[in-house]
């Protein structure tokens, strides 16, 4: 289904909304997306309204990668890092009242701020690209969501994790705001770096992940593309709440 445009809808004012609002706290939602189009903000915030958990799959790459990085592993060996996403124990928690809202607690560590750096970003693209890595944190995942309940953000989420999600979701946006919202969050974050590096970054990285051998980030057949260039994350929100309701009324219960 193509992008629908917004449109209000107030379903809870009809009697269809119990069953409704019983199917969407059952619901699997995947978002999917390059960096920058807005995954985190908007996944965390369709979470939040719609009362359902949150869980951030690229946040798993960026640990194991923390950990492969700090114990000097070498970042092409594929066994070595499919037994240490294995061992590895991560604890995530997501409350929205919560600053950040998101955690990643990585073998009893708070690794929230860690798994951000920029060594961890140039290098969880090399090291979410092997199939062993993946098998390791897809299995991972599906146990997390396991009973359901949840807003699922990555970037094969909806065609390779959960192939049978009950929403998916395709978020992109322009290059270029892309790259300048990273350069804000940057910057806020105290990083020194230009808007060129952020680009060039980005191009790479987008690169890597959507021509890797093994689940690369396409958007599936049946996702929404919804594009977040020059809309606001309300706006969006609304949109994706949309989407949801109106998949919950059509839909049936799983
Ligand atoms: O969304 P992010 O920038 O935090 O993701 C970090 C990296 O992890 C990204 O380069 C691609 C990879 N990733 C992945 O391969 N599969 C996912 N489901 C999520 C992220």
């Amino acid at each position: 289904m193509e992008t629908l445009s917004w449109c209000p809808i107030r379903l809870y004012d009809n009697p269809m909304a119990d069953m409704i609002a019983t199917r969407i706290k059952k619901m699997i939602i995947a978002i999917d997306g390059p960096a920058g189009a807005g995954k985190s903000t908007v996944a965390q915030k369709l979470a939040r309204r719609l009362d359902l958990g949150y869980l951030d799959t690229g946040a798993m790459y960026r640990a194991l990668t923390l950990k492969a990085l700090r114990s000097h592993d070498a970042l092409d060996d594929e066994d070595g890092l499919a037994s240490l996403a294995s061992a590895m124990d991560l604890h995530m928690e997501y409350a929205f009242r919560r600053r950040p809202p998101f955690r990643m607690i990585m073998d009893g560590e708070d690794v929230t701020a860690a798994i951000r750096s920029r060594e961890v970003s140039a290098h969880v693209s090399q090291v979410s690209s092997l199939p062993g890595v993946r098998k390791e944190m897809v299995k991972k995942q599906r146990s997390l969501v396991a009973a359901g309940g949840m807003v699922v953000e990555g970037r094969d989420v909806g065609t390779v994790v959960f192939p049978k999600a009950d929403v998916k979701i395709f978020l992109t946006a322009s290059m270029k705001e892309r790259a300048g919202r990273r350069y804000r969050e940057m910057r806020k974050d105290g990083y020194d770096i230009s808007l060129q590096t952020i680009k060039q970054e980005m191009i790479r990285r987008d690169h890597k992940d959507s021509t890797r051998k093994h689940n690369p980030l396409v958007r599936a057949p049946d996702a929404n593309l919804v594009d977040t260039t020059g809309e606001s994350i309300s706006r969006v929100v609304g949109k994706l709440i949309y989407l949801v309701k109106e998949q919950a009324a059509a839909g049936e219960a799983r």
